[in-house]
C-alpha cells in the first residue's frame, strides 16, 4: 500500500485517502468524489475495525458487502483499494493505542467507551501506511472528525484533514451502512432524528437560545416517534463542551435507538 502511494506521490500527485468500513454508500461516494475533485490519486480503504465496537455492539453483524464495494469503488474511479486483515492491523502483541482526550469525552465518547481509542487508533495507522496528503472524513461523525483533526495536529501528522457534508435519503434520513438494519416499520422511526434537527433549527432561528429548552422539544419528537434518546446536546462545535446557552458556532447532536439500531445524526448552527 505504501508503496503504491510513495509511487503516486513520486511521478507528482497528490494522495487523496477515504477510510471507511465498508457497505458503501452515497455518503461514503461522496468523500470519494471530493478526493478525486481535489486532483488527486484516490486511495479507500475498507476495513471493520474491531478496536472500535463495544463488546455487546454490532461488530459480528456489521454489513460486509466486499465484491459489491470493489465494483462502487471501481466505477467511482478510484485508484486504490486497500483491504486488510486484522493479522495484518493488530498483528500478535500489538499494543499501542491512541487516545484523544477532551473531545472525546462526551456524546458517542461518552455512550461508547473505548469507542474512539479503536478509531484514533485505526485512522493513525493507516494514515501511517498510505501516507496521504489528504484524508477525508464525513460530518455525519461529526465527533469523529473533530477527534481526527486533534490527533493530527497534536502529533504532527503530515496529513490535511478534510470533512464534507451529510449525504442524506430524499427523505432526509442521513445515509449509514447501518440504515441496512432498520425493517421498513423502524424507517418512519428513524426519520424523526431528521425531522427534530429541522425543529431545532427553527426554534434557533427564532432566537431561542435556551438549550434545554431545544433538547426537550427534540427528545419529545423522537420519542414520540417510537425512537429511544441515547444523548442529545448542544455542544460547542469546536470543543465539544456542552452549551447550556446556544452561542455560534454550536452543533446539535443526537443518537437514538430504533429498535435495536443506534442511529446519529447532527446539525451545526455555524
Ligand atoms: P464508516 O462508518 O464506514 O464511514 C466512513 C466515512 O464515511 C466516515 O468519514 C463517515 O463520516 C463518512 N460517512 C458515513 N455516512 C455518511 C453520510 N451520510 N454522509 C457523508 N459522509 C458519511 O467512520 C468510519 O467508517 C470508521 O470509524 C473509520 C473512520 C473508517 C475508522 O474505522
Amino acid at each position: 500500500m505504501r508503496g503504491w502511494s510513495r509511487a503516486e506521490r513520486a511521478a507528482g500527485r497528490r494522495v487523496a485517502f477515504v477510510p471507511t468500513m465498508g457497505a458503501l454508500h452515497e455518503g461514503h461516494l461522496s468523500l470519494m468524489r471530493e478526493g478525486l475533485r481535489r486532483g488527486a490519486s484516490l486511495a479507500v480503504s475498507i476495513y471493520v475495525n474491531p478496536a472500535q465496537f463495544g463488546p455487546s455492539e454490532d461488530l459480528e453483524e456489521y454489513p460486509r458487502t466486499l465484491q459489491d464495494d470493489l465494483a462502487k469503488c471501481e466505477a467511482l474511479g478510484a485508484d486504490a483499494v486497500f483491504v486488510p486483515t486484522d493479522q495484518t492491523i493488530y498483528p500478535e502483541g500489538f499494543q499501542t493505542y491512541v487516545n484523544v482526550e477532551r473531545v472525546t469525552g462526551g456524546l458517542c465518547g461518552g455512550a461508547r467507551p473505548g469507542h474512539f481509542r479503536g478509531v484514533a487508533t485505526v485512522v493513525a495507522k493507516l494514515l501511517n501506511i498510505v501516507e496521504p496528503d489528504v484524508a477525508i472524513f464525513g460530518e455525519k461523525d461529526y465527533q469523529q472528525l473533530v477527534a481526527i483533526r486533534t490527533m493530527a495536529r497534536d502529533l504532527d501528522m503530515p496529513v490535511e484533514v478534510a470533512g464534507c457534508p451529510t449525504v442524506r435519503e430524499p427523505d432526509g434520513l442521513a445515509m449509514s451502512s447501518r440504515n441496512k438494519y432498520l425493517a421498513p416499520s423502524e424507517r418512519r422511526a428513524a426519520l424523526s432524528l431528521y425531522r427534530s434537527l429541522g425543529v431545532a433549527e427553527e426554534m434557533v432561528a427564532a432566537g431561542e437560545t435556551r438549550a434545554a429548552k431545544v433538547l426537550k422539544k427534540v427528545s419529545q419528537l423522537i420519542e414520540s416517534e417510537g425512537a429511544r434518546i441515547d444523548y442529545a446536546e448542544i455542544v460547542h462545535a469546536e470543543t465539544l463542551e456542552k452549551l447550556d446557552k446556544i452561542k455560534r458556532p454550536a452543533l446539535l447532536a443526537l443518537a437514538a435507538f430504533v429498535g435495536s439500531t443506534r442511529l446519529i445524526d447532527n446539525r451545526l448552527f455555524a
